[in-house]
């Protein structure tokens, strides 16, 4: 069995190593180079996509730094990049502001930024600037020292106030199917939360409960690798 997600706007059933992280994954066998790969460790954010999870409320969006990120997990979500932040060609607002405001100089922070800004904004019509500073936590510019990007990002947050701002301005037309189409991808993990990929059994608890019972029912528990933010995989 493959995993299944949302890349953008397409629909991906791909057979992978349970090992491979997702930036190899988007970069090397998607071609999506909008993801920057950079110190591969967690430390920069050059890398950083937004995952699309399914909660009560709906589809959050968060930051996730691909290069830690095993693309096994994906199985289920909606993976943005920023090949997939605009219905069209035309730069997307927050790429506009950055342009606008100088945020970027050799760029290849920029990507992860405005993918860090975008899942922000998409939780926070009206972020603070702590709430920016926040949002940029994880990623690292080592040209513009940061104030022309804070910039960039009061200037959005200065022209959407309210989350129908920021439907109609900063997300995709696209996106406004997701939520059904990931519904559908649920029926693929069985009953066990189990995954078959590549010849290995991968299992995906949501949470200690679940997790419990596989260990109680799979042959050999031992020999089970629990992943959970791990940077060895
Ligand atoms: S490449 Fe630096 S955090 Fe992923
Ligand atoms: S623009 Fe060069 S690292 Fe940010």
């Amino acid at each position: 069995m493959k995993i299944s997600f949302y890349l953008n706007r397409d629909l991906v059933h791909a057979d992978v190593d349970p090992h491979m992280t997702t930036l190899v994954y988007l970069r090397e066998f998607k071609g999506l180079t909008g993801v920057k790969e950079s110190c591969n460790e967690g430390d920069c954010g050059a890398c950083v996509i937004a995952l699309g999870e399914r909660t009560e409320q709906g589809i959050r969006y968060h930051a996730v730094n691909s290069c830690l990120y095993p693309v096994i997990r994906l199985h289920g979500k909606h993976v943005v990049t920023l090949e997939g932040i605009s219905d069209s060609d035309e730069l997307h607002p927050l790429q506009e502001a950055m342009e606008n405001e100088h945020g970027a100089q050799c760029g290849f922070c920029t990507s992860g930024i405005i993918l860090s800004l975008f899942c922000l904004f998409l939780r926070n019509a009206t972020p603070t600037d702590e709430a920016i500073l926040q949002a940029l936590d994880g990623s690292l510019c080592r040209c513009t020292g940061y104030a022309s990007i804070l910039r960039a990002a009061r200037s959005l947050a200065a022209q959407v106030q309210t989350d129908e701002d920021i439907e109609n301005h900063l997300t995709p037309a696209y996106f406004s199917g997701i939520p059904e189409r990931l519904d559908s991808i649920d029926e693929l993990i069985d009953e066990n939360r189990k995954l078959a990929v590549a010849a290995r059994d991968y299992f995906i608890p949501e949470d200690l409960h679940e997790l419990f019972e596989i260990l109680e029912n799979v042959d050999n528990p031992s020999k089970l690798t629990l992943i959970s933010g791990d940077t060895d995989i």
